[in-house]
């Protein structure tokens, strides 16, 4: 089993400690309510490395709704029988301990912040990048895990890194689904068994939309009307967008990878997902 670990000062001591055995950590962020999605980054992580931390922190900054944050799930002692000994240290602090005072750090992580995500969520990038760069600080990881699920916030992530100068090797890892496709994400446990079956329709829209002929404008349009189509559904934004820079193109030709970002409404409860065009 997993050693627990809720201060800050254990952390820090125990990643030294690691480091100058001369072993190699592997760092693996959530905010728990684990599901496959999340053990798929562990497992790798494990394979990876000497050493596996995981962190499990509901991180009230990065929420810009105060329901999503009220209603998170907090399932601590599954998520530690899940991770089991796929990881060595768990570090699972209060809110006091990572933060005895409200956070100052301001980041400009550019225009991969300020698109998408960072458009519809103001101050979220931020509360990200407030979170992992005090984890890449304490943990000092040589590699790190984020899934693709959040692309967005893999680039805010890896422009964290070279703002902050960390060593840490940014790991992508592609995104798990339900055997319906939907994208495995903490928020489906909000979702009632007629709404998980309706969801799945996201990801089948968005691998039909990868069928159309035709450029950016048509593809637009059929994803925007086969969602609108479900009555469930409420759309926030469907961008296709450089796989790069997060920018908007309008023509395959713009970029060398496209893909599709979506946010649906379901009810109250807000899925992401993502396809790759080129
Ligand atoms: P959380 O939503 O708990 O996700 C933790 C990590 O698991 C993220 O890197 C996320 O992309 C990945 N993940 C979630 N669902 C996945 C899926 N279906 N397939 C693959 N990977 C998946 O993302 C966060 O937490 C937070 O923003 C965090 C980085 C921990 C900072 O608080």
């Amino acid at each position: 089993m997993a050693m627990i670990i809720n201060t800050v000062e254990g952390l820090t001591k125990i990643a030294q400690g690691v480091r100058a055995d001369g072993k190699t950590i592997g760092l693996v962020p959530t905010m728990g309510a684990l599901h496959e999605g999340h053990l798929s980054l562990i497992r790798r992580a494990r394979a990876e490395n000497d050493v596996v931390f995981v962190s499990i922190f509901v991180n009230p900054v990065q929420f810009n709704n105060k329901e999503d944050l009220v209603k998170y799930p907090r399932t601590l002692e599954n998520d530690v029988a899940l991770i089991g000994d796929y990881a060595d240290f768990i570090f699972a602090p209060t809110v006091e301990e990572v933060f005895p005072t409200p956070p100052e750090e301001e980041y400009d992580f550019g225009p991969v912040a300020n698109v998408m995500e960072g458009a519809a969520r103001p101050g979220h990038f931020n509360g990200v990048g407030v979170i992992v760069g005090r984890l890449f600080r304490w943990v000092n990881p040589h590699k790190s895990y984020f899934g693709e699920k959040d692309y967005q916030q893999i680039a805010v992530i890896r422009e964290l890194v070279r703002i902050g100068n960390y060593g840490t090797e940014i790991i992508p890892c592609p995104i798990v689904r339900e055997p319906n496709g939907l994208a495995m994400s903490s928020r489906n446990r909000r979702l009632t068994p007629e709404e998980f079956e309706t969801a799945a329709q996201i990801h089948q829209i968005l691998l039909k939309s990868t069928e159309i002929e035709g450029d950016v404008p048509e593809v637009k349009a059929f994803v925007e009307e086969a969602i609108a189509q479900v009555p469930a559904f409420t759309l926030d934004y469907f961008e296709m967008a450089d796989d790069t820079t997060l920018q908007t193109v309008h023509s395959f030709s713009e970029a060398k990878g496209v893909m599709g970002f979506i946010t649906v409404y379901i009810g109250a409860v807000r899925l992401i997902d993502n396809i790759r065009y080129r």
